[in-house]
């Protein structure tokens, strides 16, 4: 099977071209293996930095412009293994329709259903976040074969119940899964998201955006072992599983303006802080959610887990409850729409997901900028 996947929530354009192993049972999920005919994400950093963040109608118009130009790409770059043109017959296009900026999400919705009537296939409206959980589980198969040329990948098997973290640019949740298509959100940021604190302190000490990889960089220069900075770790001992994270934004606010012009020195020092407390409260509702359900497997996705600190506290969560830990490669970390594709796939699985051009729940399909795993 054949997978276009469409992916515009945010602020990057990006679609994959997906094709899943005929060898296994078609539906089932269980060591299934597939392979990237051809991907690109195209990042709109470049127009939104000035605006110091994401403007929805740039979005939207960056995604117009790009969604047609980066099919032909793809469509062109897919080949087979030896190099031939693939004559390429899509099966199935997954597209986000949220959660999301709704008039990005809006370019990639209209975008797959012009395919979807030209083309005479179904579409599948997948879920972000469930786009970043699948991603923690995508592994490259190394058996030898070539990787360069359409490189192979597996969904590893995870045993269940799961306890997902989800941390990105708009979401921090802590998720029980019950199997890769059943969630239940068992608690959620009050206020900012992560990802969102990290741009906006970020901010504050006038570096640019996305801010999370800036604030990154600078905690990695702190050696001193020692720092006067002290910042609050908000909720952590709330008997909920719920976050919030506006408040330690504010901390960082008020000691910047106590501390007037920042050396470099303490704006290392306030980075490290600030990573150590996020990373400490994370780790805290982490433990108590997997602890909470009996989770068996504890998985993480969003940008946030780009961050190695995180990911380096968070093993050692695992190994220390011995639970198994799945972590996005790198490359999966941000938006992508391999993601988006292989989430559809599982949500396909239930063909009544399934949805045809002129039904009335094809026509029906909208952006839902508020969507919270398909609800
Ligand atoms: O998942 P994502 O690419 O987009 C959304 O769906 O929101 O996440 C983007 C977020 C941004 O807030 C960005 O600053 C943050 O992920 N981020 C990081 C790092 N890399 C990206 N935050 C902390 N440390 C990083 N290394
Ligand atoms: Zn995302």
């Amino acid at each position: 099977m054949i997978i276009l996947a469409v992916e515009t929530s945010c602020d990057e354009t990006a679609i994959s071209l997906i094709e899943t192993d005929s060898k296994v049972k078609p539906w089932n999920s269980e060591g299934l293996t597939f392979k990237i005919l051809a991907h690109e994400v195209s990042s709109q950093i470049d127009v939104h930095r000035e605006w110091g963040g994401v403007v929805p109608m740039l979005a939207k118009r960056e995604h117009r412009k790009n969604l047609p130009e980066i099919l032909a790409r793809i469509m062109n770059n897919a080949r087979l293994p030896d190099g031939q043109e693939l004559g390429i017959k899509v099966d199935l296009i997954a597209v986000t329709y949220g959660p999301g900026l709704e008039p990005a999400l809006w370019e990639g919705i209209n975008f797959a259903k012009e395919l979807s009537v030209k083309w005479q296939v179904p579409i599948v409206a997948t879920d972000h976040m469930h786009g970043h959980m699948v991603s923690a589980l995508l592994k490259l198969n190394v058996n030898g074969k070539s990787q360069i040329v359409n490189p192979e990948y597996e969904i590893q098997n995870i045993e269940f119940p799961v306890i997902a973290l989800l941390i990105s640019g708009a979401h921090t949740e802590l998720v029980l899964l019950t199997s890769l298509n059943d969630f239940e959100i068992l608690g959620r940021t009050r206020d900012d998201a992560v990802g969102e604190a990290f741009d906006k302190v970020a901010r504050m000490m006038g570096l640019p955006y996305p801010g999370g990889p800036e604030i990154s960089k600078l905690a990695s220069k702190f050696h001193s072992g020692f720092t006067a900075v002290e910042l609050p770790r908000p909720m952590i001992y709330s008997k909920d599983l719920d976050f919030s994270f506006s408040g330690l934004k504010t901390a960082v606010l008020y000691l910047i303006k106590k501390l007037g012009d920042l050396s470099e020195e303490q704006k290392i020092e306030i980075a490290y802080e600030f990573e150590q407390a996020v990373s400490d409260v994370l780790v805290k509702k982490t433990s108590d959610a997997i602890n909470e359900h009996g989770a068996k497997s504890l998985l993480v996705g969003g940008g946030v887990i780009a961050n190695k600190t995180i990911r380096q506290a968070l093993s050692g969560l695992a190994t220390k409850l011995g639970v198994n830990l799945y972590l996005p490669d790198q490359k999966f970390t941000g938006d992508n729409a391999t993601m988006i594709g292989m989430a559809g796939f599982l949500r396909a699985k239930d063909t009544s997901n399934l949805l045809l051009p002129d039904t009335s729940t094809f026509e029906e399909l909208k952006a839902k900028g508020n969507l919270a795993l398909y609800k």
